[in-house]
């Protein structure tokens, strides 16, 4: 793979065409981590309107960290997996009480922070910091399966690794928010479970697995 073709490939059309998202009009690490936390298990569309009421309702960190229980709760309500929401204050709260309402800018810190797990860490560090530092999630472990034609089985725990490697291997020194969420971009609107979109796709050209064909077979998952 040409690394420096590969990025400003995606790159490139990252900017084209990246939806024009809520969370995508911030720079506020507070509001870019929230946006994260409610997108880990909810699909974007619904996302959307919760986002928007909850920034709304708590615009800083400092507003987030001071509210009851009752009224953060009450602004999850449909959004499900509650302990988000919980988990999501308590780090809030570390936040405001030892970094002085700043998020910290590095892994090993944002990390530690409850409810912040790899993947969060990695989102915030690269779109809120611009810093090269991996997020891989379960659809960029599936377009680097097709681009990288990696078949480990994406179903066990230890696999991650393998594919958070693969992206500090790749990733753009140069602007880390537009690669990593190029590659989340790619997997929502192009490189997609089923009927993946390759003749639309910028990177095809650096797929190896479209260059064989073999896209329908990747990414290897086991189980239901
Ligand atoms: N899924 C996870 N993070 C995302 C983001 N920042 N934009 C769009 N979809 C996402």
């Amino acid at each position: 793979i040409d690394k420096k073709q590969f990025q400003n490939d995606l790159i490139d059309w990252f900017h084209t065409e990246k939806r024009d998202l809520p969370w995508r009009r911030t720079a506020d690490p507070y509001q870019i981590w929230i946006s994260e936390i409610m997108l880990q298990q909810t699909r974007v569309d619904t996302v959307i309107p919760y986002y928007k009421r909850f920034v709304e309702k708590f615009p800083t960190l400092h507003d987030l960290a001071m509210a009851d229980e009752e009224v953060l709760l009450k602004q999850w309500e449909g959004l499900g997996y509650y302990s988000r929401a919980r988990n999501l204050q308590a780090g809030v709260r570390e936040v405001a009480e030892k970094y002085g309402g700043k998020v910290p800018g590095s892994r090993k810190e944002i990390l530690a922070l409850k409810g912040v797990g790899p993947y969060t860490a990695g989102a915030v560090l690269s779109i809120a910091y611009g810093l090269p530092e991996h997020a891989v999630d379960g659809n960029v472990m599936r377009v680097l399966s097709r681009i990288l034609l990696i078949d480990e089985d994406i179903a066990k725990p230890k696999t991650r690794k393998v594919f958070e490697e693969a992206v500090t291997a790749l990733i753009s020194h140069e602007d880390p928010s537009a690669f990593n969420q190029g590659l989340m971009e790619l997997g929502a609107l192009v490189c997609t479970p089923t009927s993946p979109k390759c003749l639309l796709c910028p990177v095809r050209e650096h797929c190896a697995a479209f260059n064989e064909g073999r896209q329908h077979e990747l990414p290897v998952k086991t189980k239901a």
